[in-house]
């Protein structure tokens, strides 16, 4: 049914190296330079192609991909980037052992139609090295949850993003709701320094015993993976249990707490707030998310859920 797969690797303009698979008839190009992925992708815009950005840092599982198939119902083009980003990891040793699973990773998208593959270099992306560079700077209120927990964890996320966004410019960019802080002060950012790319927001992709997936679990023993499977059941129970109407949830919060501690998490929070902006809800407050996040053998863990 399909003629062979290319995947076109475009190191320098003047080094094209093609291999060709037997299955299908997708062409994927893997690109490290930024001009050459400007070049790329000027064509494509001079098509009128709409395209679409998905940022990661690979070791891709289902999560990942899910992002690639929700951004190919809205554009025409789709980019995804990998790089395992320095300046968002607070603690070196983090970023060392973070999974680099790139052969993996290029297969996987192979299936997926994804038209290109941007792997920047570290000069591609900080020109001045990253100690030399300039920074986003989040609002006072995002040090809170994660931005509390993960000191200056977000201004490199959002560096690294503006950096992507302003190379790639895509019409739109897919983001995970596991993330759910990340992608609101990505949608900030786009806001307010009126970048015009849609943020679209994918659904958490889960394990089939509720574990939201991460490229954190494989690091976890068979053990510790039974106890994160009571995360999500623990944030289960309290979306039961509350009353938005109420909006007070001390109590249920306390209880859920003291539950996650007796498993065996260090709990970092758990907390419930307006999914509009995070701040925290009073009983007018219709649209919810409960957040948590939660150390076990050393992974850090986080996952929520929307209410209403
Ligand atoms: P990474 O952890 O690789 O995640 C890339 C994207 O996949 C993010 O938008 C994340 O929210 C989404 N994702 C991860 N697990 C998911 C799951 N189980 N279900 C649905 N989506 C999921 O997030 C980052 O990289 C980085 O901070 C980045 C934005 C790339 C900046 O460096």
């Amino acid at each position: 049914m399909f003629g062979p797969l290319k995947i076109r690797i475009i190191l320098h303009q003047s080094i094209v190296f093609h291999r060709y698979y037997t299955l299908l008839s997708i062409s994927l190009d893997v690109i490290y330079k930024k001009k050459e992925v400007q070049v790329l992708l000027d064509g494509q815009r001079r098509k009128l192609s709409k395209i679409a950005l998905i940022p990661t840092m690979g070791n891709f599982h289902d999560g990942h991909l899910s992002l690639i198939e929700l951004a190919r119902d809205y554009a025409d083009y789709v980019v995804v980037s990998i790089f395992v980003n320095p300046t968002q990891f607070n603690d070196e040793k983090d970023f060392e052992n973070y999974p680099r699973t790139l052969e993996s990773d290029i297969e996987k998208l192979t299936k997926t139609g994804v038209n290109l593959l941007f792997l920047p270099d570290l000069c591609s992306l900080y020109p001045n090295g990253t100690d030399d560079a300039i920074k986003v700077i989040i609002p006072e209120r995002a040090n809170d949850l994660c931005g509390k927990v993960r000191p200056g964890h977000f201004e490199g996320v959002l560096s690294v993003v503006l950096r992507l966004f302003n190379i790639i410019k895509p019409d739109l960019s897919v983001f995970g709701q596991k993330d759910f802080q990340q992608k609101l002060l990505i949608e900030q950012m786009v806001m307010d320094l009126s970048l015009g790319i849609k943020i679209i927001g994918a659904p958490i992709i889960r394990e089939r015993d509720g574990l939201a997936m991460s490229s954190r679990n494989q690091h976890l023993s068979f053990a510790a993976k039974l106890t994160a499977i009571k995360l999500h059941k623990t944030l289960l129970e309290v979306s039961y249990l509350i009353n938005p109407k109420k909006g007070e949830f001390t109590s249920i919060l306390k209880e859920a707490e003291d539950k996650l501690i007796g498993y065996g998490f260090d709990v970092d929070y758990i907390s419930i707030r307006s999914s509009i902006d995070l701040s925290i809800p009073n009983k007018d407050s219709k649209k919810l998310v409960i957040l948590a996040s939660v150390v076990i053998e050393g992974v850090r863990l986080i996952d929520n859920i929307l209410i209403g």
